[in-house]
């Protein structure tokens, strides 16, 4: 049994080091990608068949990962020239010079049926500070492969931070993303191979700086989770539901306590028995101490109305 807010081990006996991260189902396995920032890596994938046991599939995307040039124009820069530049405190954060490594948070990946290619969004952020404010996104043939680069941009020239990606019925895939400086949620339709934002169907939360969305979809509903903006600190998250993706979404509702039981959304996921389990980061914070982060997994319950709420458990929901 996992318990939340420890370390989680793979099968190696090798803690796990997924953040902000995405489980997508295929095949037999459930693959878990997420934020690794050791050495020269930037996503690890771990893969499940159970969601207990995870195998490390490696780091799928590294400083050393191949480029390619995409339809968008994109800044195809995965590594930092560093020559000359030291170690620097930038805020909070100590910004390791030496590792020549851009900053790639909260990957997320869906399967493309149409064009039989896995693709990652994510936030990108050139290593220094966060003022890039984009997105970037990687492609493989396979879930578990050395993923290809495509580059960096931000869609329809919107900052981009914060984001996720939600697979509809209909195979409609939506990025959400916090942008203008986080004040502002948005959600864009993808194109049909998942390689672009096609159309900017809504803006949420004005003026509000969400940060950490994950949608799902229950009964018809879509509801989606946000954290406040604070930095690496917990905050009370919140929830909004809505019956279509582009349609009015409620006001914000909150979801767990003052800090969300010390945790921010990463994912929500969806399991087939009916269950919904909210899945989170319990950050360490900045520097060294986002190495001692952790994960957080609990069931979601609905009231009779289906508002999602939470209550803590010690032990993990996986
Ligand atoms: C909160 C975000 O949700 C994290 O992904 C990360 O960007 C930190 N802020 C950085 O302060």
């Amino acid at each position: 049994m996992r318990i939340n807010g420890q370390p989680w081990f793979d099968t190696d006996g090798n803690v796990i080091h997924a953040h902000g991260g995405h489980m997508l189902r295929h095949g037999e396995f459930w693959y878990w990608y997420g934020e690794d920032r050791r050495d020269d890596n930037y996503v690890s994938c771990y893969r499940s068949t159970d969601l207990k046991n995870w195998e490390n599939r490696g780091a799928v995307l590294t400083v050393n990962s191949k480029t390619m040039p995409m339809p968008v124009r994109s800044d195809l820069t995965i590594k930092r020239n560093v020559e000359g530049v030291e170690d620097r405190i930038d805020g909070l954060n100590v910004i390791p010079a030496s590792k020549g490594k851009v900053n790639i948070e909260r990957p997320k990946v869906l399967y493309c049926e149409r064009t039989k290619t896995f693709v990652m969004w994510a936030h990108y952020e050139n290593g220094v500070n966060y003022s890039a404010a984009s997105v970037c996104i990687a492609t493989c043939d396979t879930p578990d492969g050395d993923f290809i680069y495509r580059g960096s941009f931000r869609p329809y020239g919107n900052m981009s931070r914060d984001c996720t990606l939600f697979l509809d019925d209909d195979g409609e895939a939506y990025f959400i993303s916090s942008s203008r400086d986080n004040a502002d949620l948005k959600i864009y339709r993808l194109t049909a191979d998942f390689m672009n934002v096609d159309e900017d169907v809504r803006t949420l939360f004005q003026g509000m700086h969400r940060e950490a969305p994950a949608v799902l979809k229950r009964n018809g509903k879509y509801i989606m989770l946000t954290s406040m903006c604070t930095g690496w600190a917990p905050n009370q998250c919140g929830f909004s539901v809505s019956d279509s993706m582009a349609g009015r979404w409620s006001m914000l509702e909150n979801f767990g306590d003052e800090t969300t039981f010390d945790s921010q959304p990463a994912f929500i996921l969806t399991l087939d028995d009916g269950r919904y389990i909210y899945f989170a980061d319990r950050w360490g914070g900045p520097g060294e101490k986002y190495f001692t982060s952790t994960y957080v997994a609990l069931e979601i319950k609905f009231t009779e109305n289906g508002a999602p709420y939470i209550e803590y458990c010690e032990n993990s929901a996986i």
